[in-house]
C-alpha cells in the first residue's frame, strides 16, 4: 500500500501532496518509514527555501495523543486521534485525518472544537493506513487490519 507523501514549507506551512511519482523511484526499507525519493527531493521551493518531505511519527510529542487509533465497523473505519483524545483548541488541533486503503484515499478536514475523529466508508476493505496532522506536532500514522 502507498504512503501519504507530503511536503511542507517550514516558513509558511504550505503543504503539497505527491499524487504520482511518475518515473521517480520510491524505495521503502523493511517495515520502517524510512524512504528515499530519488531525484524528487529538495526540488520543491516555497518562500525561497526547499520544502521538506514530512516524516510521520518523527516529532517528539505524546504518542498517546497523536497516533491514530483505527476501529472497524461493518463497512466503516473510524479513526480517533490518540488513545487519549488530542486537544482541539484554536492554538493546537488536528487539521485533517486521511486514510489510505486499497487504491483509494479519503480525507476529512477538522476545525477547533470538533472531535478529533472521523468515520470513513471503506466497504469490505480490511487493511487501512491512517494519518493525522497536528498543527504543532506534524504528521502521525498507524495501520490496522480488520480481524476476520
Ligand atoms: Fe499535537
Amino acid at each position: 500500500m502507498k504512503d501519504l507523501l507530503i511536503y511542507k514549507c517550514e516558513v509558511c506551512g504550505y503543504i503539497l501532496e505527491v499524487i504520482d511519482l511518475g518515473k521517480k523511484q520510491l524505495i521503502e526499507s523493511g517495515t520502517s518509514f524510512a524512504r528515499t525519493i530519488t531525484v524528487a527531493d529538495a526540488k520543491l521551493i516555497c518562500c525561497g527555501k526547499p520544502m521538506t518531505l514530512v516524516q510521520a511519527n518523527s516529532v517528539d510529542a505524546s504518542n498517546e495523543k497523536h497516533v491514530p487509533i483505527i476501529e472497524f465497523g461493518n463497512d466503516t473505519a473510524v479513526v480517533k486521534v490518540g488513545s487519549i483524545s488530542h486537544p482541539m483548541t484554536p492554538e493546537h488541533f488536528i487539521k485533517w485525518i486521511t486514510i489510505l486503503y486499497g487504491d483509494r484515499i479519503q480525507r476529512v478536514e477538522l476545525e477547533p472544537g470538533d472531535t478529533p475523529e472521523a468515520s470513513f466508508h471503506i466497504g469490505n476493505e480490511s487493511n487501512v493506513k491512517a494519518y493525522a496532522y497536528c498543527n504543532l506536532h506534524g504528521l502521525w500514522m498507524s495501520s490496522a487490519s480488520r480481524q476476520k
